[in-house]
């Protein structure tokens, strides 16, 4: 077997033994529980939000939360969508590398439906306005239309996130739903595989590319961050204006403001501010490119991180 058999027959053993059912093994017939946390104090920075009430700041990590885990519906669409176009290179040839990425795209199916249960149960548990504007079919056309380096480079970030998020700052809240908690403890034993596998199909499809393409492939990559950002800060001004409707206190004109911009910088960290800084992502992108590349995706990201780096110190 050749390495990339090898890297795929691991993540297939991995992908069999921890292999999960929504019903049977995590939802178990729990609902949510409106009397706690969604998402962690570390995602949601609701910290910075001083003037709060308790019941206040756990409904805007509940509105989080419920964005949180619609937007891993969204991107899952074009991920699934990609997987199976790659698996179609080893139709006739390693039926491994096969079997690794028909278990990948499955894990993607199941995970899709496991954020629409989570979407219909958040919507029995929070006020009636909720709105999560972004169309998953739309999205993954557009994101499709870009190229597979660029995609692939995008999903990979966003799968070593996630096991980065469950890690740091899901596993160590204590006051979580502990659904909430589980979701994203079952979606992370799976993502961990994924990673992996975005990794070799990317460097897979680098190896392929001529300078050139490869030049396009990186303003695609800063094309489809933009897009990220374009999709989170919309939902940030969305979700603001969900909670001021339905905040018990009347927030004043700043405080509005600030509740605004919070929820704009805890989605860019969320979302395209761990994912860049991620050691392996750093690694492997400053691998695939060239200086002048990687300085041209650095300056498209200066602004989100200059963004991020008022949150730390404001923290
Ligand atoms: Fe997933
Ligand atoms: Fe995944």
């Amino acid at each position: 077997m050749n390495t990339r058999t090898e890297q795929y027959a691991r993540c297939i053993d991995a992908s069999k033994r921890m292999r999960w059912e929504i019903e049977q093994d995590l939802i178990r017939g729990r609902v949510l529980d409106a009397d706690r946390k969604f998402l962690p104090d570390g995602l949601s920075c609701i910290q910075d939000l001083d003037f709060l009430t308790d019941d206040d700041k756990r409904l805007l990590s509940q509105i989080q939360g419920r964005t949180y885990a619609n937007v891993f519906g969204l991107v899952e669409r074009f991920i699934c969508a990609k997987v199976i176009e790659l698996s179609h290179d080893y139709l006739l040839n390693d039926q491994v590398a096969l079997e690794g990425l028909v278990r990948f795209s499955d894990e993607e199916l199941k995970h899709q439906e496991l954020f629409r249960r989570i979407e219909q149960m958040a919507a029995a548990a929070l006020p009636a306005g909720y709105c999560f504007a972004p169309e998953p079919n739309a999205v993954a056309e557009a994101v499709l239309s870009k190229s597979t380096w660029a995609v692939l480079a995008l999903t990979c970030h966003i799968e070593l996130f996630t096991q980065l998020h469950y890690k740091q700052s899901i596993a160590p809240d204590m006051q979580m739903s502990p659904l909430f908690k589980d979701v994203f403890l079952y979606h992370w034993r799976e993502e961990s595989q994924h990673a992996i596998m975005d990794e070799i199909e990317w460097r897979r499809e680098d190896a392929r590319l001529c300078e050139a393409e490869r030049d396009q492939a990186v303003d695609d990559l800063i094309d489809l961050v933009a897009a990220v950002d374009n999709i989170v800060c919309a939902q940030a001004d969305s979700d603001a204006d969900y909670f001021c409707r339905n905040t018990a206190q009347t927030c004043s004109a700043t405080e509005q403001a600030c509740i605004r911009a919070t929820l704009q910088k805890a989605y860019r960290w969320q979302f395209i501010v761990s994912g860049v800084q991620h050691p392996r992502f750093s690694r492997v992108l400053a691998e695939l490119t060239c200086d002048s590349q990687l300085n041209r995706i650095q300056q498209a990201l200066k602004p989100i991180l200059a963004a991020f780096d008022s949150v730390q110190q404001a923290a």
